[in-house]
């Protein structure tokens, strides 16, 4: 258990609160006029926790099949917890938490049917600024991630993903949509949730699938699409700087961690490598260019990526307010990892640390690694952060009396509270807020259960879609109200 060192203290106005993303809550997937999406097109299966690439092989027969399935089929994301008809109920209930802020994503295709339409879909429109109007009545402010793994369908058939240059104004076309559309309600933007996880799952970040490829070198595709989603990001900042002066919009990272699996020098180096493969493109939205060792992997690898003239000036233009990231775990690196143990993580799998407790999906929970993290980027990158994502995805038992017990989610969220105030008030760190990932239960993105639940609200549906889908209460739904109400200093269990 983390202790914290310094007394418990945040700052006034810290945005406490929740986060979702559209595909893993809204469900609804043709109602309002939505367009498909590639998450509406994603299978369960049965999930194995070793290997998480399994969940992620897409192939386009896989495709195929998800366009003539019947509703008999199971593809978890198409109902996900139905928050698109619950959305008042259940912001109404993150409400009686005490959230200050409540991170969604929009959902590229109820705004643009066809990302192609001129027009907007109204219906779409006047759903968000619902949710938005909803949140502002009880002093909620929105945290708005543009693209959180859902892109267009039509991206995928039509276009070849992210690989195609055309995409990227469409995208500004969307953003521009909403920042026109919602931007009276919305002072917090992400561009897109965990900018460096193309290169682990290109399907749900680059509506990218391997076998439409032929003949070409996939990592040189997936390198192409980055750099398109580099200017488009580029391109909405820029933008909502423009439309929306009082507004601040940042990147999203994934803050994998990891430390070296012994002191031998070996190891350290291998993991500063490990580390920087994760900071690469966070380091262009963050410092405007592409960073040198980059453009060495690039050609080291003999990838080449077609650069637009005015795509290095955009890049240089278009650098983002602050840095958010998702924090769950931490792992190890060595040099040569035979007969290491391995651990399952957030879409990557590490060497086991002996020294950590391990979650039921085998993530090593590790509230140090929090502090550890914030001091790691704001060295790096000398800009507010913000905890998007943070959280514990457990089994939880609903029982005969409607209550869950759910003490191992109030631990982790206490002992992550402790390092986050030390990082604050020791290591001098600037930190915007903190949201707790799936404050509801949700469609888990790397299993696509629901028996992974991260919420402090529960809601009745199990991995099939069996369930009434009533939201109850679970015990850290308390226990994170008393949090906040303290403004984070009133934790003890
Ligand atoms: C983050 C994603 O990587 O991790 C979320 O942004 C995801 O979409 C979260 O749900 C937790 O991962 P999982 O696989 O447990 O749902």
């Amino acid at each position: 258990m983390y202790q914290n060192q310094a007394p418990l203290a945040f700052p006034d106005g810290f945005l406490w609160g929740g986060a979702t993303a559209a595909n893993q809550v809204e469900g609804a997937w043709n109602e309002g006029g939505k367009g498909m999406t590639i998450q509406d097109c994603l299978p369960f299966r049965e999930p194995d926790l070793n290997d998480y690439t399994k969940s992620f092989a897409y192939t386009s027969k896989d495709l195929e099949e998800a366009l003539v399935a019947g509703p008999e089929a199971n593809y978890p994301k198409r109902r996900a917890i139905d928050a698109y008809h619950h959305y008042k109920e259940d912001i109404a209930l993150f409400a009686e938490m005490g959230f200050k802020c409540l991170r969604i994503s929009i959902c590229w295709s109820r705004i643009y049917t066809d990302p192609r339409d001129p027009e907007p879909n109204e219906e779409g429109i006047a759903f968000y600024e619902d949710v938005f109007r909803e949140c502002r009545k009880y002093g909620i402010e929105p945290l708005v991630t543009l693209s959180h793994y859902d892109p267009p369908l039509a991206l995928v058939t039509d276009f070849q993903g992210w690989y195609s240059r055309e995409v990227i104004d469409l995208f500004e076309k969307y953003a521009r949509t909403c920042f026109e559309r919602f931007g009276s309600m919305v002072k917090y933007w992400l561009t897109f949730n965990e900018v460096d996880a193309m290169l682990r799952h290109a399907v749900t970040s680059g509506g990218l699938i391997e076998d439409r490829f032929p003949g070409m070198n996939f990592e040189e595709v997936v390198y192409q699409a980055m750099h398109h989603q580099m200017v488009a990001s580029a391109k909405a900042v820029k933008l909502c700087h423009e439309l929306c002066p009082d507004a601040m919009i940042g990147c999203m990272m994934t803050r994998l961690c990891f430390y070296p699996y012994t002191c031998k020098p070996e190891d350290n180096l291998a993991t500063q490598q490990r580390m920087r493969g994760i900071y690469r493109y966070v380091d262009i939205q963050v410092f405007g260019e592409y960073p040198r060792y980059l453009l060495k992997e690039m050609e080291r690898k003999g990838v080449h990526v077609h650069m637009e003239p005015g795509d290095a000036e955009l890049l240089r233009e278009g650098t983002v307010d602050f840095v958010s990231f998702s924090y769950y775990m931490t792992s190890c690196m060595a040099a040569d990892t035979t007969g290491l143990d391995m651990a399952p993580g957030n879409t990557v799998n590490g060497v086991k640390n002996p020294y950590l407790p391990s979650s039921e999906w085998g993530w090593q929970t590790d509230a140090s690694g929090l502090r550890f993290s914030l001091v790691e980027l704001y060295d790096r990158f000398r800009k507010p952060l913000f905890i998007v994502e943070n959280g514990l995805g457990a089994r939880d038992t609903l029982e005969p009396d409607g209550t869950i017990h759910d003490p191992y989610r109030e631990a982790y969220l206490e002992e992550h509270v402790r390092a986050m105030s030390d990082a604050i008030n020791i290591d001098g760190v600037d930190l915007m807020g903190y949201t707790w990932w799936g404050c509801i239960d949700l469609v888990s993105e790397s299993t696509r259960q629901m028996s992974k639940r991260y919420g402090f609200v529960y809601v009745d549906m199990d991995d099939y879609g069996n369930g009434t889908q009533k939201r109850y209460k679970k015990d850290s739904f308390a226990y994170y109200q008393r949090v906040i109400a303290s403004n984070g200093t009133d934790i003890d269990r």
